[in-house]
């Protein structure tokens, strides 16, 4: 069992995909993907700031040359439910003309994020763009996303933990859990 801090358990509701699941089918994308980028110019571009311990983990057990950028783009307020409003918040620093583009993302929902995104890369001219999500939440899906690398799908809920938030807290939990109807309720009065 990976540590953790127990005040950080007191909001943890039911855990949806312990450190060990998660660790496993992270090494099987790895796989997958150094297999099919094998020749190839790929740069891993992390989606700021829910994809940050899925990308470390991911690109670590990558076993071709690769490149590394990040871009921050938000499109949630301080709410559990897309704003629509999507902006890029932070830009990547290399030019990615003619590369093999990989954008890691935490979580797809409505696909609005990812749908601007791709669009907005299209525009830089790179070789190729595709999708590896950690987790693929359908049951709001407004866009539909090409994803080629897939963790897992999950039911309709909001889950925080490996790199996903609630009001920016929880992402340091080393699994991906839903939160205590309470503890959101809890919050959202705060606001
Ligand atoms: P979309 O634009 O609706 O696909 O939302 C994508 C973004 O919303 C993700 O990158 C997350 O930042 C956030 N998001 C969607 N669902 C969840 C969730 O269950 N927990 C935490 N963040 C979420």
């Amino acid at each position: 069992m990976v540590w953790v801090h127990e005040a950080m358990l007191e909001d943890v509701g039911e855990i949806i995909l312990d450190t060990e699941t998660i660790q496993k089918r992270v090494a099987v994308l790895a796989e997958t993907i150094s297999r099919d980028y094998e020749g190839k110019n790929l740069i891993m571009i992390c989606v700021l700031k829910g994809s940050m311990f899925f990308l470390a983990d991911l690109i670590r057990k990558i076993s071709i040359p690769v490149t590394l950028d990040f871009i921050g783009i938000s499109s949630y307020g301080e709410a559990t439910r897309t704003s629509g409003v999507v902006k890029i918040t932070k830009d990547l620093e290399e030019n990615i003309e003619g590369l093999d583009v990989l954008i890691v993302e935490d979580i797809v929902d409505t696909g609005l994020t990812l749908s601007y995104l791709i669009n907005a890369l299209k525009l830089r001219k790179p070789a190729s763009i595709r999708i590896c999500c950690l987790l693929d939440k359908t049951a709001h899906r407004l866009v539909d996303i090409p994803i080629d690398y897939r963790g897992f799908y999950i039911e309709d809920s909001f889950v925080v933990g490996y790199g996903l938030d609630f009001q920016d807290k929880y992402r340091h939990l080393p699994f991906v859990c839903v939160l205590k109807q309470e503890v959101i309720e809890r919050q959202r009065k705060k606001l």
